[in-house]
């Protein structure tokens, strides 16, 4: 496969003990080039549109909660296989079951503060993308 996008979001718990900057590191080592980034605080309303997906789920409120807590950094990355390499990079959703090395295994506090997220598909990676940068001439 050939360049990619996906989309990254250091969560309130990273971002907000100041790890935002060791993650950004971590991913450009890992050859991730950086399109755009930009911090947002969510509302309720974005954080209940951006996981719509998870919406009826038992942890939708919690996540919601904890998703408009603080700000987060919202972050457009470009490399080969994008979608499938930033997935391994950052492990598994639940850190103690992240493999050593990754950014969760690094940096996350639990399941639910997990320090980042990332698309799961092209497609969500364009429709997240879009959420957070529509109307913003990617580079
Ligand atoms: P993320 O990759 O952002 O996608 C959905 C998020 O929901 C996930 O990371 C976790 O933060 C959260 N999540 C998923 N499963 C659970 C769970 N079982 N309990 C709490 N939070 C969860």
């Amino acid at each position: 496969m050939g360049s990619e996008r996906t989309l990254a979001i250091i969560k309130p718990d990273a971002f907000g003990s100041g790890r935002a900057g060791k993650i950004v590191a971590h991913l450009e080592s890992e050859g991730f080039r950086l399109v755009a980034a930009r911090t947002v605080r969510l509302n309720q309303e974005g954080a209940e549109a951006f996981y719509a997906v998870h919406r009826g789920k038992p942890f939708f409120a919690s996540l919601v909660d904890f998703m408009t807590s603080g700000t987060v950094l919202t972050l457009a990355l470009e490399r080969k296989d994008a979608v499938a390499r930033l997935r391994e990079v950052i492990g598994a959703t639940d850190p103690a079951e992240a493999a050593p090395g990754t950014i969760r295994a690094l940096y996350a506090e639990s399941k639910e503060r997990n320090a980042i997220h990332a698309s799961d598909s092209l497609d969500n990676a364009r429709a997240e993308i879009a959420f957070f940068f529509a109307g913003v001439e990617l580079a």
